[in-house]
Parts: structure tokens; sequence; C-alpha cells
């Protein structure tokens, strides 16, 4: 058994279907702790000492969020920039988060194909989570490969919601029951619905 943080960050929750039907899945799984970030944090005035509190509580750090503007929304990184202080999470005797892991579980408006070379977003969507990354190995953290939906915009019509957020239930458990392989995640760029078979234990 992991302990399971998940922060769920969209600033327009009201408008969502791919991430308000993720959230309902996650609602539904029992022994995890679930933060909705907007709605503890409406005016950006986060707790730092809880949050700390709640990172040493746990083993695996799960980010839940649109993708904006090739990035978090802003209080995700507002919650970065004031809770992974120096001395805490890295630096100077920063070493508190050692040996966690850091997911994140990403919807992005753009297609597979667009996160390419060739693609209209010019870049893999790892290229854009670089920062994120970054930050994990800073903290001495790992980065656990994302879980990620393409074309998000879409994805109610060509009916990808519901078994994205199925299973993104089903990777919450196995996080939470510690049945999820992250060294075979590790050798695909991106985690998507249909490679999870593969990833969790019966
Ligand atoms: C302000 C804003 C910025 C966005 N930036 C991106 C982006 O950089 N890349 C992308 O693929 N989609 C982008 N999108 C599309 C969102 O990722 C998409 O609307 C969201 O993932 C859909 O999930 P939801 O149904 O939960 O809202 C953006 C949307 C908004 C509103």
């Amino acid at each position: 058994m992991a302990q399971l943080l998940v922060y769920y960050a969209h600033p327009g929750h009201r408008h969502s279907e791919a991430n308000r039907a993720m959230l309902d899945k996650a609602r539904e799984v029992s022994g995890i702790t679930l933060v909705d970030l907007y709605a503890e944090y409406p005016r950006f005035q986060i707790n730092i000492d809880r949050e700390q509190s709640r990172l040493l509580e746990h083993e695996v750090i799960l980010f839940q969020f649109p993708m904006f503007w090739y990035s978090t929304p802003a209080l995700v990184k507002e919650w970065e920039d004031l809770v992974l202080e120096h001395g805490f999470a890295y630096g100077h005797d920063g070493d508190r988060l050692s040996g966690k892991t850091m997911m994140l579980a990403i919807t992005a408006g753009g297609a597979d194909e667009a996160y390419s070379a060739s693609g209209y977003q010019r870049y893999p969507m790892r290229t854009f989570l670089t920062p994120l990354e970054q930050t994990a190995v800073l903290c001495h953290m790992t980065f656990a490969t994302p879980y990620v939906l393409y074309g998000a915009l879409r994805a109610q019509a060509n009916d990808q919601v519901e078994p994205h957020a199925a299973g993104y239930a089903r990777l919450l458990q196995a996080l939470r029951d510690g049945r999820y392989d992250f060294a075979a995640a590790k050798e695909l760029d991106v985690v998507t619905a249909p490679d999870l078979d593969q990833l969790i234990e019966a």
C-alpha cells in the first residue's frame, strides 16, 4: 500500500467534461487523499504548512489538471513556488521529499499527432513537461510517466471520456495498492487508457 495524494486543479471546473468525469471517478476510490486546489484556495492563499504536512504524509503525489498554455493552471505553479521551499524540498538539508514519486494526469486539447515535430504543437508532450520533471528530480523525487488524454475537447463526442475516467480510477487504485508497474510505464513517453492493461497487475 502506498499513501496516495491527488491534487486536482481546474479553474473552470463547472465547464469541464474530461477532468470532471475523472474527478467523479477519483472520488469513488477509497483510501486516497483528494485535494481540490481551486476549491480550497480560491484566493490563492495557500497554507504552506498544511501542504508540506500533506506531502510528508504521502508517498505518491499526483497532480490532475488540464494543460493550459503548455503548462499547469496558475494555482499549481503558485503551489510549487510556495510549498517546495528551500531547505524543505531542495537545497541544503532540503531532502524531505526524497524517495517520493510525482505523477501527472493531464488532459490536452491537442491531438496525439499534434504533439510531434511534424505536428502543429511542434514538440512532443514530454518536452512541455520537462520543467515539472526537473522540479521533481531537484526535489529528489521520481517523475513517473504521465497519464494523458489527448484531444480532450472532442473526447466526449468521441466516447473517450468514460474509458479515460474509468482507467483513471483503475490507475489510482493500482497506485494505492502498489499494483502499478512504474518500471514498465517508464518505457512509454505517456500512458494512455489502453496502456493500463499491461501496467496494472491483476
Ligand atoms: C486557457 C487555456 C489554455 C489551453 N492551453 C492548451 C495547451 O497549451 N495545449 C493543449 O493541448 N490544450 C490547451 N487547452 C485546452 C485544454 O487543455 C482543454 O480544454 C482541457 O484539457 C479539456 O478538459 P476539461 O474538459 O476537463 O476542461 C487550453 C485551454 C484553455 C482554456
